[in-house]
């Protein structure tokens, strides 16, 4: 039985807003947590043993706690003291996953690959997660197909039969992240071996076949363009910590450079970050890198960069999408910003618009003048990313800015406000 040791309940993030008033500079340090988007499908990864897992530097936000509500669903009791989460999955069972956790967070689909593993077969409900586009699962789909699975889709569920499911090769049309994550989760205990090909490289899929080597798989390969795996009988429990998460700390990183200032984020993995730093350093920021800390340095306000666009890892994350549009929304010069990743992702530029920004948007492409300064404003978050940009938005306008639906940006910052209050940001959190 799942067991809640949060003060926190899922309504608690619910009714809030964050009241900024803008317009100071950022000095101070600040510390980065683990990765939401590594943590989530290692958490998923866990139900691939019968045994205990350890998981030592758990981070307090909500899709982390959601995703222990929908591991309690098979069963799985998780009992959290500080960072330290155990996870039991002695007693699991293969229980329906119904939509009403699914449809919350598109995380839940990580869960298709681990459960037809373990159990080989899995009834569970579409996913859900941030309004950013349509979120398909067909290279899910076609790929546990393509291993053997019988999949029906009716009603908004996936009936899944694994009885056939055999190692082998897979090539996914595209290198989705979920995907090649629930593949690998998959693919580690069907005897034989299975070649997973044009796969996701992000840190994450690194940081899961870690733990997945952690708990006895033989699996290798990820990071680049191909994961070799050979299945196994049995896997076994393990202590892991998850890597930092590289999106908080180039959320972090981009408030510095939009609000000018010198800062030391601590406990980031600069080359996750290369990509970002490269064009900070190309708009004259002094970033200097010390073992794991990246110290970013900003006086005047930053020239535009020309051209951007958004694709896989290694290159300009779409995660920091939101963010990086907020810095070019206020430097000297015009920014051509493209979203290739998502078809709509640009559910910040009307509430930077009600701010004083000059942007057009056509299709997935947006059009920034960079403007002197932004003013505070009444805005919503619409999604987890637009909510962290509209925050370094509100901290570089003049004047006072509330940002209503928070509960976006509590599923992948833990305690943003006290953080930023460290680098003396003037920002909190209020009751409607
Ligand atoms: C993961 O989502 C991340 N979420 C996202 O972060 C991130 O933006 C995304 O990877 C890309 O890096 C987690 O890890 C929990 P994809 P995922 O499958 O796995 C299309 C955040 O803000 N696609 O790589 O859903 C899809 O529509 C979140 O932390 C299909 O068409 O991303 C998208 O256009 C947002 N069919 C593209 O591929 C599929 O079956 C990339 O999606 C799967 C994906």
């Amino acid at each position: 039985m799942y067991v809640k040791q949060f003060d926190l309940t899922y309504n608690d993030y619910m009714e809030e807003t964050i009241f900024i008033n803008g317009g100071r500079k950022l000095v101070g340090e600040v510390s980065v947590n683990a990765s939401k988007n590594a943590f989530l499908p290692i958490m998923a990864g866990c139900i691939l043993c019968d045994e205990q897992v350890c998981l030592k530097n758990y981070v307090h936000i909500s899709d982390l706690a959601l995703m222990r509500e929908i591991l309690g669903q098979l069963n799985v009791s998780s009992v959290l003291s500080g960072r330290e989460l155990v996870l039991d999955m002695s007693k699991l069972q293969n229980n329906k996953l119904s939509h009403v956790l699914t449809q919350k967070m598109r995380a839940s689909i990580f869960l298709l690959g681990p459960m037809l593993a373990r159990f080989r077969s899995a009834v569970i409900a579409y996913p859900g997660g941030c309004k950013i586009g349509t979120r398909p699962i067909d290279i899910h789909i076609k790929s546990f197909k393509s291993l053997g699975a019988k999949i029906i889709e009716k009603h908004g569920y996936l009936f899944c039969n694994g009885e056939n499911l055999k190692a082998g090769e897979v090539t996914l049309d595209f290198p989705s992240v979920g995907a090649t994550e629930s593949l690998m989760m998959c693919c580690v205990l069907l005897k034989g071996r299975s070649v997973l090909k044009n796969v996701a490289k992000e840190p994450e899929i690194v940081d899961l076949e870690k733990f997945l080597q952690k708990m006895g798989a033989k699996i290798s390969g990820a990071g680049g363009d191909c994961i070799v795996i050979d299945g196994v009988d049995k896997l076994h429990g393990c202590d892991f910590s998850v890597m930092p998460d590289r999106v908080v700390a180039g959320t972090y990183i981009l408030a510095v450079a939009t609000c000018g200032g010198d800062a030391l984020i601590d406990g980031a993995i600069a080359e996750h970050n290369e990509t970002l730093l490269a064009f900070l350093r190309q708009s004259a920021c002094n970033i200097d890198i010390e073992h794991d800390k990246i110290r970013i340095r900003v006086g005047n306000r930053l020239p535009s960069i020309d051209k951007i666009q958004t694709m896989p890892y290694p290159h300009f994350p779409t995660d920091l999408q939101s963010q990086m549009l907020v810095l070019q929304s206020v430097c000297k010069g015009n920014c051509v910003l493209k979203e290739n990743l998502f078809e709509s992702r640009f559910g910040i530029v009307p509430e930077l618009i009600k701010m004083g920004a000059n942007i057009v948007l056509n299709g997935n492409t947006a059009y920034i003048q960079g403007v002197e300064d932004l003013f505070g404003a009444d805005v919503f978050a619409t999604d987890l990313r637009a909510g962290a940009g509209l925050i370094i938005a509100g901290l570089k306008a003049e004047g006072y800015t509330t940002i209503h639906n928070p509960f976006y940006i509590d599923r992948g910052y833990e305690d943003i406000e006290q953080k930023l209050r460290y680098l003396g940001a003037e920002i909190k959190r209020r009751e409607i």
